[in-house]
């Protein structure tokens, strides 16, 4: 069996496609969501998934090793941060070194780093008249996007696009790709078709 847990901050669009994705999948189990928002609509979408659904707040992350101590619990095979916007702490970073991913709607190492989530990148990417964007998937270290590339998936970005335009093509690619990729992370057959 391959343990997933996925941390999410808010809507957990992509967080609904991976659990659609795997829910007839024997060899997967999501045995978690965790949210740092006790609200996140991605918690119900969990529960309506009959999948645990936690909140924690930052005491219990940074202070104290509840959360840790959850995820050693849990013993996952991959960690999925899927719109999570706190900083992991570097206690467990280290500790599930090459085991926690994160997606970011732009192509790192441009239009990354704190600060840098949802419609900033889009509009930064506007601003700076980019004529393609795209997401990054990529291991999470102690620093705000820049772990290890795992793969990037390139976008046009047409005149007169707006950052509403670019982040719908964004989520589009996002909903496309995450769950493949944590397939193939999971099932170590990662880049072979
Ligand atoms: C995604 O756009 C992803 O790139 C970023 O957070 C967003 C989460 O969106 N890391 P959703 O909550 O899954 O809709």
């Amino acid at each position: 069996m391959n343990k997933l847990v996925i941390f999410a901050s808010g809507t957990g669009t992509n967080t609904e496609r991976i659990i659609e994705y795997f829910k007839d999948d024997p060899e997967v189990e999501i045995t978690a969501v965790l949210s740092n928002k006790s609200t996140a609509p991605v918690l119900k979408k969990a529960e309506r998934n009959a999948i645990e659904a936690i909140s924690f707040d930052r005491n219990a992350f940074y202070k104290r090793d509840e959360v840790f101590d959850l995820l050693k619990n849990y013993d996952p095979d991959l960690i999925v941060l899927a719109g999570f916007l706190w900083l992991m702490p570097e206690r467990i970073v280290s500790h599930f070194a090459g085991k926690m991913i994160n997606l970011h709607p732009a192509l790192l190492p441009k239009y990354g780093g704190k600060g840098m989530y949802g419609q900033h990148v889009h509009r930064a990417v506007i601003a700076n008249n980019e004529e393609e964007s795209g997401i990054t998937f990529h291991y999470v270290n102690e620093a705000f996007d820049e772990g290890e590339i795992i793969k990037q998936v390139k976008m046009d970005v047409n005149a007169g696009d707006t950052p509403e335009d670019v982040a719908d093509k964004i989520k589009s690619l996002e909903h496309a790709y995450f769950p493949k990729v944590i397939n193939d992370l999971l099932k170590d057959n990662y880049g072979k078709e």
